[in-house]
């Protein structure tokens, strides 16, 4: 371990560069920080380098191409930075069972250059009791101690991806911290972008960014529910949440949807292994899960799949992203693939060739996905299917269509192109 009172070159390094960790480095950076980033990653650091974004996230791509901010695989680069952001993935087992793999290792890679005066910010997702197994860690593998020559914080990400830029600047920070000094360190870190900070104890910041998310997934698995609960009674789930939303204070009924994504799904999974009683979050879980087998099962009331050609419009977890972990349209396709149809088309314009779903599977246009189809899947709620339907209903009225978003907006889950014309949505 480093010690010595040295400055530091770096005002922050940010541990693991990647959908969470980038964004936030060159928003600090823009805000007049000097931030290093230390990822596993060649092909991401080779990106992040050559100042490219290795994803898509709005509002980064000139920030990037100025090469303020370098990704490097050399972890003594801990010891020149003052503060140590944490944004690593932090997965759950396949059992109910949270992953601590990606933080061990960070830790085991960074304790030896950790030296006094340092500020560590774990910043990933995690189980609650996570921040305080960091400071036994350290009090086990390092001569510091927190609170004394060392600070530590939980500093939660809420952004949305997609929405980074504007979010890190907007929403307040949750800083969470045991001692006083840690607490106004990582306040002060953070106050370089966002409005406001609350401070509050390991355990509460943990809570509170796992129930943000949770409270968001099980609002989402209402309305999967009711959507259900309207098609038993044959009854338009899109006109009763239209009626039920109006001007009504009190309650706001989500779309229905594939609903899924590497936060939301994972996220119920940490509070879950400190609970073995049934509750609403596994129901909420099991709800979600559910509707890619609902959506091929119904329009298999209305039509065969076998021996039929299928497109599957959209492939990520939600609308206008490239990022495609944890999104539940690859298992909508592995049902279809049940049926055995003739032949199954993806489409996603935000994905590169090839879409990662299986050798020689290429990507069409949504167009040309469609055309010569019997059935259409609307995946994720892209911005500019409702036009792909639009043509679709022109060409081949008669192909089916499953649209749980309504991007089309003939107000049914299930119906035949031609709807959208006979009912004077597109003349
Ligand atoms: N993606 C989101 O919108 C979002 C929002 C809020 C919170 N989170 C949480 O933030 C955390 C990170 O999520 P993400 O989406 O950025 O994940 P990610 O996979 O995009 O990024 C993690 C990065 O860490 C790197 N990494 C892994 N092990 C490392 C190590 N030992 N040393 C250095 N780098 C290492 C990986 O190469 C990767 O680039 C997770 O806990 C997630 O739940 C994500």
């Amino acid at each position: 371990m480093a010690t010595g009172t040295d400055s530091f070159q770096y005002d922050v390094c940010i541990v693991g560069t990647g959908r969470v960790g980038l964004p936030l480095g060159l928003s600090l950076c823009e805000a007049g920080l000097s931030v290093i980033g230390l990822d596993v990653d060649p092909e991401l650091r080779e990106t992040v380098n050559s100042g490219r974004m290795p994803f898509a996230e709005p509002g980064y791509d000139e920030l990037v191409s100025r090469k303020l901010l370098t990704v490097t695989d050399d972890s003594s680069v801990i010891a020149s930075s003052q503060a140590i952001v944490i944004t690593v993935g932090t997965p759950l087992h396949t059992h109910i069972e949270t992953d601590l793999d990606q933080i061990r290792r960070v830790l085991d890679g960074i304790g030896p250059h950790l030296r006094e005066g340092h500020l560590v910010c774990l910043r990933s997702t995690v189980a609650p009791g996570t921040t305080d197994y960091v400071r036994r860690w350290l009090d086990r593998h390092t001569e510091l101690v927190v609170g004394q020559s060392l600070s530590l914080a939980f500093c939660p990400e809420r952004i949305a991806e997609g929405k980074a830029y504007e979010e890190l600047r907007t929403l307040p920070q949750i800083v969470g911290s045991e001692d006083a000094v840690s607490g106004e360190r990582a306040a002060t870190l953070f106050s370089h972008l966002a409005p406001e900070v609350l401070h509050t104890d390991f355990v509460s910041a943990e809570l509170v960014k796992l129930f943000n998310n949770i409270a968001r997934y099980v609002h989402f698995a209402v309305a999967n529910q009711f959507a259900l609960v309207a098609d038993t009674f044959d009854a338009n789930i899109y006109e009763i949440r239209r009626l039920a939303n109006h001007e009504y204070p009190r309650s706001h009924i989500a779309m229905p949807g594939l609903t899924a994504g590497t936060c939301l799904r994972k996220d119920f999974g940490m509070i879950n292994e400190w609970s073995p009683y049934p509750d609403m979050l596994l129901a909420a879980w099991k709800m979600n899960e559910f509707i890619p087998t609902f959506l091929v099962q119904h329009l298999k009331k209305r039509t065969q799949l076998h021996d039929r050609r299928v497109a599957v419009l959209g492939y990520t977890f939600k609308m206008d992203t490239d990022d495609t972990r944890d999104s539940l349209a690859p298992k909508l396709v592995r049902y279809i693939d049940r049926e055995l149809p003739t032949e199954i088309r993806i489409s996603d314009h935000n994905l590169k060739d090839p879409i990662p779903v299986g050798e020689g599977i290429r990507n069409w246009s949504a167009d040309d996905a469609c055309d010569g189809v019997d059935c259409v899947f609307v995946a994720t709620n892209h911005t500019g299917y409702d036009r792909t339907l639009r043509n679709l209903a022109e060409r081949a009225p008669d192909t089916w269509v499953v649209d749980i978003w309504n991007v089309g907006g003939a107000d049914r889950i299930f119906y035949q192109a031609g709807a959208l014309m006979n009912e004077g949505q597109y003349s």
